[in-house]
Order: structure tokens, then C-alpha cells, then sequence
């Protein structure tokens, strides 16, 4: 008696958690399969928030190259070092990171960052165009001189469109959902007009 009763409470817990799901899912509450919002731990406490806002480095100090090739390159422990060899910790969190930066370098060992952005493999993007294109458009602008103003390190750049405020982020997270639909409505904006047949963006 008392076995079937517990049987029925798990079905009904299993029918209404199921309905509840899919209500959830043709709302929109939950969106499968996007990552948005995806911030995975990392072996270093990067902070974007000191080196790229309060700093000011410049994005494309770090990852050089994003304007010419398809990938963004992450950057190695040598750029870090350019700076971080003359810098003496300050407490002892500072000794503890600083210590497990110096011994990567020095043993050649690369830092194992994890990918927080990842289209699936069927998809091309090519970080050169866009980069390229936005910039054209910015500089065309009433704002661009004090946009293009490279002292002013971020501001100078196109990044945020895609990526959110990175320079305001402790930990990288994904801002975009990265669909097809993203992609797809910036192409159709009058202002952009790039294509829209699905070869441009599928092999
Ligand atoms: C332009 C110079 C420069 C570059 C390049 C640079 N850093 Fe830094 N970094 C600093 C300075 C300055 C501090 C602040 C030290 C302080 O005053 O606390 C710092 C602090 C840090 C901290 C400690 C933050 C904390 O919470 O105390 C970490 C971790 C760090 N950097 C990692 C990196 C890594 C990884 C790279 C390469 C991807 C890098 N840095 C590149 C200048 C630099
Ligand atoms: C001092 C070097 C440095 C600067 C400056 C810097 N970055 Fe980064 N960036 C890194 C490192 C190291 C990582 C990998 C670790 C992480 O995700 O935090 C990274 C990761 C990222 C990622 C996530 C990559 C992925 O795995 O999908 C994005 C997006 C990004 N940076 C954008 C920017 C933008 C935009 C700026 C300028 C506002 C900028 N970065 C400035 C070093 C830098
Ligand atoms: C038009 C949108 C867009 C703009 C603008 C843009 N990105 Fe990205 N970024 C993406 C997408 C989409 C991905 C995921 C690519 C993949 O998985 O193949 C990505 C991935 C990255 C990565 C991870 C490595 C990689 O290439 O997969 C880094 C780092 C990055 N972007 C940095 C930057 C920086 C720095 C800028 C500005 C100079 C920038 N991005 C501008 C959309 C953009
Ligand atoms: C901020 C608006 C914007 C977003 C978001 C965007 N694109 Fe684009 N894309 C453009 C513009 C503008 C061009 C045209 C660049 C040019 O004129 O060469 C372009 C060009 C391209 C091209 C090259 C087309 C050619 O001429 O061969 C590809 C491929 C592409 N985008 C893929 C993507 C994918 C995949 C995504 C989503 C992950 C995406 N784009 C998101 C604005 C955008
Ligand atoms: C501007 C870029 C772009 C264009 C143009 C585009 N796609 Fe996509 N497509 C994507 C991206 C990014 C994804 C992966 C994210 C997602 O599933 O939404 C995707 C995913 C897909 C998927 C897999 C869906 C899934 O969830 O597994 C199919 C099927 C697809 N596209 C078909 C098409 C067809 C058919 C066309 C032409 C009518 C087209 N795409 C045009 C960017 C594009």
C-alpha cells in the first residue's frame, strides 16, 4: 500500500515536472542548446576588469590579430611576462598566482585558458570581416575621432558590439546567445546588408 502510493506521488512529480518544462521551453524561460551567460572558472584569475578597463590595455595588445584572421588568438604567457616579470606581488594570493605564472613560463608550459565562446563546427565565422566592417562604419560616424582616439584603449574598438562590456568583466562570460538568429538579424540591418544565403555561413 504504502509502496504504491509513493509510486503515484513520483509519477504525478514526474508528469507535472515535465509539464512544467515544456511550458517553460515554448515561453522561452529556458533556451536549449545557447550558451549565453556560459562563465567557466579558469586555471588564473585573468581579470579583464583591471588589465582591459581599469588599465586601459588595449584589446588587440592581448589578442593580437583578430582583425586580420579568422580566430581571435587568446594570448600566451609571454605577452603576460612583457609586464609581469618586473611586477612584485603585493599579498598572498598575488605571491601564489604570480609564482604558478612564472613557473609556466619558465618551463615553457602553456596556460590551459577554458574556451568560453564555441560555434559548433558547421559554422564559419570570421573574426577579419567583421572586424574590418565595423570599424569602416565607426570611423564613417560623427563620434569617430573620439571613438578611434587609441589612447582611449578600449573605446577605440569594435569588440563590444559581440562581446558586451569585457572591460567591466572580473570572468569572461558569454553575452551573446551566438544562434543563428543573432547572426542573421545583424546581417539583415539595412545599415550592414551583408548575406544571408546559408553558404555564407555554412560549409
Ligand atoms: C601592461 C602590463 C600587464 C600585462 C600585459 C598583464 N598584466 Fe597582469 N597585472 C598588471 C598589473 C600592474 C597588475 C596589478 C598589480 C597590483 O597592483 O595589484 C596585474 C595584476 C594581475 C593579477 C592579480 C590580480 C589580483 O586580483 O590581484 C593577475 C592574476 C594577472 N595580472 C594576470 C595576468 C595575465 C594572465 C596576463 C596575460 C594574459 C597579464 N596579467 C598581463 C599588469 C599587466
Ligand atoms: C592583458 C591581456 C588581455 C587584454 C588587454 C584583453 N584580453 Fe581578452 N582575454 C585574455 C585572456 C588571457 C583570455 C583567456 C582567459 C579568459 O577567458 O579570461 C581572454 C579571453 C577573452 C574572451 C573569451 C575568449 C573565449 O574563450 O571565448 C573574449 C571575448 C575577450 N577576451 C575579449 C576581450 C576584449 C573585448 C578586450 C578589450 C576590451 C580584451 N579581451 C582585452 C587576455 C586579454
Ligand atoms: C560580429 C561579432 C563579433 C565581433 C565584432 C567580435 N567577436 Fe570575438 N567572437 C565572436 C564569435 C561568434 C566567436 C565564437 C567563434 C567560434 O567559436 O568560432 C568569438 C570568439 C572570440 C574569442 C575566442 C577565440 C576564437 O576566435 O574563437 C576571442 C578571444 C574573441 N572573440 C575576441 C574578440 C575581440 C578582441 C574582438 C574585437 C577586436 C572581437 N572578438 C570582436 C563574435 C565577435
Ligand atoms: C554586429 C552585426 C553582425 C553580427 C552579430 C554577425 N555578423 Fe557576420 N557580418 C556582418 C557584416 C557587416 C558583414 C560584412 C562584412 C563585409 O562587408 O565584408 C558580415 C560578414 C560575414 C561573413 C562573410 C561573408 C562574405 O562576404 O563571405 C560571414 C561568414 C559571417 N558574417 C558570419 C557570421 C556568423 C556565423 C555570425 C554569428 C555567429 C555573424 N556573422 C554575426 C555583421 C554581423
Ligand atoms: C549569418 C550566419 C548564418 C546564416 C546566413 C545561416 N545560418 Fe544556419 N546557423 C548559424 C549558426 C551560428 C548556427 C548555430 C547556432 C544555432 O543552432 O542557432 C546555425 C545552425 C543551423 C542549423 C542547425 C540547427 C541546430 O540547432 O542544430 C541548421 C539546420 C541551419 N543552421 C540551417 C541553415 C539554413 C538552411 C540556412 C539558409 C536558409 C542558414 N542556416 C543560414 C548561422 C547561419
Amino acid at each position: 500500500m504504502k509502496s504504491k502510493l509513493i509510486g503515484a506521488l513520483v509519477t504525478f512529480g514526474l508528469i507535472g515536472g515535465l509539464c512544467s518544462f515544456v511550458y517553460a521551453l515554448t515561453t522561452n524561460k529556458v533556451v536549449i542548446g545557447y550558451n549565453i551567460n556560459y562563465e567557466p572558472d579558469q586555471p588564473i584569475p585573468f581579470s579583464h576588469k583591471l588589465h582591459a578597463g581599469e588599465m586601459q590595455i588595449n584589446c588587440k595588445y592581448c589578442h593580437a590579430g583578430v582583425d586580420i584572421s579568422r580566430h581571435s588568438p587568446v594570448p600566451s604567457l609571454n605577452i603576460c611576462m612583457n609586464c609581469h616579470l618586473n611586477i612584485l606581488p603585493k599579498n598572498d594570493k598575488q605571491t601564489e598566482v604570480f609564482t604558478a605564472m612564472s613557473d609556466k613560463y619558465n618551463n615553457d608550459e602553456p596556460v590551459e585558458w577554458e574556451k568560453v565562446h564555441l560555434l559548433p563546427d558547421f559554422v564559419k565565422f570570421p573574426h577579419a570581416y567583421h572586424i574590418r566592417s565595423l570599424e569602416e562604419k565607426r570611423n564613417a560616424s560623427a563620434n569617430a575621432v573620439e571613438l578611434a582616439d587609441e589612447s582611449n584603449g578600449y573605446k577605440a574598438h569594435v569588440c563590444q558590439t559581440c562581446h558586451g562590456q569585457v572591460q567591466e568583466m572580473d570572468v569572461v562570460y558569454q553575452w551573446s546567445s551566438l544562434s543563428m538568429g543573432w547572426c542573421v538579424n545583424c546581417h539583415r540591418k539595412p545599415e550592414h546588408n551583408a548575406p544571408v544565403n546559408c553558404g555564407t555561413c555554412h560549409y
